[in-house]
C-alpha cells in the first residue's frame, strides 16, 4: 500500500470519510497539524493508530468533534469552566480533558478516566467531520518525531502506513493544539499552544494549573518528543556566532535556525531565518525543522527566541527540540 496525496475536493472528502466508515486511517488537514484519523467509535480501527504511528498503545488520542454539541455524548459532566473556554475558543486550536463517558473506549483514553475533545476550524476537517462524524486522530508522525504540517511530511513519515492523505496545504498555526485538562480539582494546562495562557486566564477568571507530574500523561509532555534526528541546540541570540565559531574550529557542520541574528558573511552550512512573530515562527517550525533535519549538519544550532509569554509555545517545543536523552525518547 502506498500513501496517495489527494487534493481535498468534496470527492476526495467523500472517499476520506467512506475509508473511515470501513475500519481504514486517513490523514487530514486541521489548522494545527495533519491529523492520522480513525474511527473514534471503532476500537479496532483506533488501534491501527498506534501501529501506523509506533506508538505506545496507553497513549490516550483525541476525539475530533463536528461541534460542542457533540460533547456531551462523550463525557460524564461538562465543567462550567470547560463550557466557557469551549465557548470562546471552538472551533479553534483548543483540546479540552474532560471526564470520560463509560462507553469511550480506552483504546482512545488509554486507560484513563479522561477523555480528550477538539472541536477544529479547519474547512476540510470540518467538512470530513460534518460527512463522517466523530474522528480520534492524534498528530500523522512517526511517534516521537516532529508533528507533519504539510501532506508531503505525512508521506515522508508514515508512507505505507495510511492508504489517504487529504492535502489542503500547509497548516495555518503549525503547532499542536493548546489541552486543558478538567479532570482534576482544577483546570491545568497539559499543553501550551496558540490559545496562550493570558487568553486562557481571561475566559477563566483565575489562571490555569501549571502541569505537573500527576497530570494525566500525555506524550508531548515527554521531555524529548519533538526532536529532530539531528542533535539539536539552543543558543542566546548574542552567544550564536561563538557558538557556530566553536564547531567551525572542531570541524563540526551546523545548520542553524536563526531569528534576529544575521548569518556571519562567512558562514557556508545551511541557514534558514525564521519569520520575527511567535504567529509566523510558529507556522513555519516545523516545515523549518525537517529542512535542516534534511541537511544532514552534525548539529542543529537555534536562535532562542524572547522570554516573552507570547513566545511560551514556541518555547516549549524548542526545549523539546533541544533536549535528546534517550532514557526518556519515546
Ligand atoms: O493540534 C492537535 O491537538 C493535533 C491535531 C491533529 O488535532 N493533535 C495532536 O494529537 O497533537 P497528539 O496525539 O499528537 O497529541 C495529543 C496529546 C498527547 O500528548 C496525548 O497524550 C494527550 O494529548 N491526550 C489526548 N487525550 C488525552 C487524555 N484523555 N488524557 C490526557 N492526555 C491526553
Ligand atoms: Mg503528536
Amino acid at each position: 500500500m502506498t500513501a496517495r496525496i489527494e487534493a481535498a475536493t468534496p470527492a476526495a472528502i467523500a472517499a476520506a470519510a467512506e475509508a473511515l466508515r470501513s475500519g481504514g486511517l486517513v490523514a487530514f488537514p486541521t489548522e494545527t497539524v495533519y491529523g492520522l484519523g480513525a474511527d473514534a467509535g471503532n476500537p479496532d480501527a483506533v488501534r491501527a493508530i498506534f501501529a501506523a504511528k509506533g506508538r505506545p498503545a496507553d497513549h490516550p488520542v483525541i476525539v475530533h468533534l463536528h461541534d460542542a454539541s457533540a460533547v456531551d455524548a462523550w463525557v460524564r459532566t461538562f465543567p462550567e469552566g470547560a463550557r466557557r473556554l469551549a465557548d470562546a475558543f471552538w472551533p479553534g486550536p483548543l483540546t479540552l480533558i474532560l471526564p470520560r463517558a463509560a462507553h469511550v473506549s480506552n483504546a482512545v483514553t488509554g486507560g484513563q478516566d479522561g477523555v480528550g475533545l477538539r472541536v477544529p476550524s479547519h474547512p476540510v476537517a470540518r467538512a470530513l467531520l460534518a460527512t463522517f462524524g466523530a474522528i480520534a486522530a492524534p498528530s500523522a508522525n512517526r511517534f516521537g518525531r516532529i508533528s507533519p504540517t504539510t501532506a508531503q511530511h505525512v508521506a515522508d513519515d508514515l508512507g505505507d502506513a495510511v492508504a489517504l492523505i487529504l492535502d489542503a496545504g500547509p497548516c495555518s498555526v503549525g503547532i499542536e493544539s493548546t489541552i486543558v485538562a478538567f479532570v482534576g480539582a482544577e483546570p491545568a494546562l497539559l499543553r501550551p499552544g496558540a490559545i496562550g495562557v493570558e487568553a486562557l486566564t481571561r475566559v477563566l477568571g483565575r489562571a490555569p494549573r501549571a502541569a505537573d507530574t500527576s497530570a494525566p500523561r500525555a506524550s508531548g509532555s515527554l521531555a524529548s518528543h519533538y526532536a529532530p534526528m539531528t542533535r539539536a541546540t539552543l543558543a542566546a541570540p548574542g552567544a550564536l556566532h561563538v557558538e557556530i565559531l566553536s564547531r567551525q574550529e572542531r570541524d563540526e557542520s551546523v545548520a542553524v535556525l536563526a531569528r534576529a541574528v544575521p548569518r556571519p558573511v562567512d558562514f557556508a552550512g545551511s541557514w534558514i531565518a525564521a519569520p520575527a512573530t511567535p504567529e509566523a515562527y510558529a507556522h513555519d517550525l516545523y516545515a523549518n525543522l525537517r529542512t535542516l533535519d534534511a541537511a544532514g549538519a552534525d548539529e542543529i544550532l537555534i536562535e532562542a527566541p524572547p522570554s516573552d509569554p507570547a513566545w511560551f509555545a514556541v518555547q516549549d517545543r524548542l526545549v523539546r527540540a533541544a533536549h535528546r536523552n534517550d532514557d526518556d525518547r519515546d
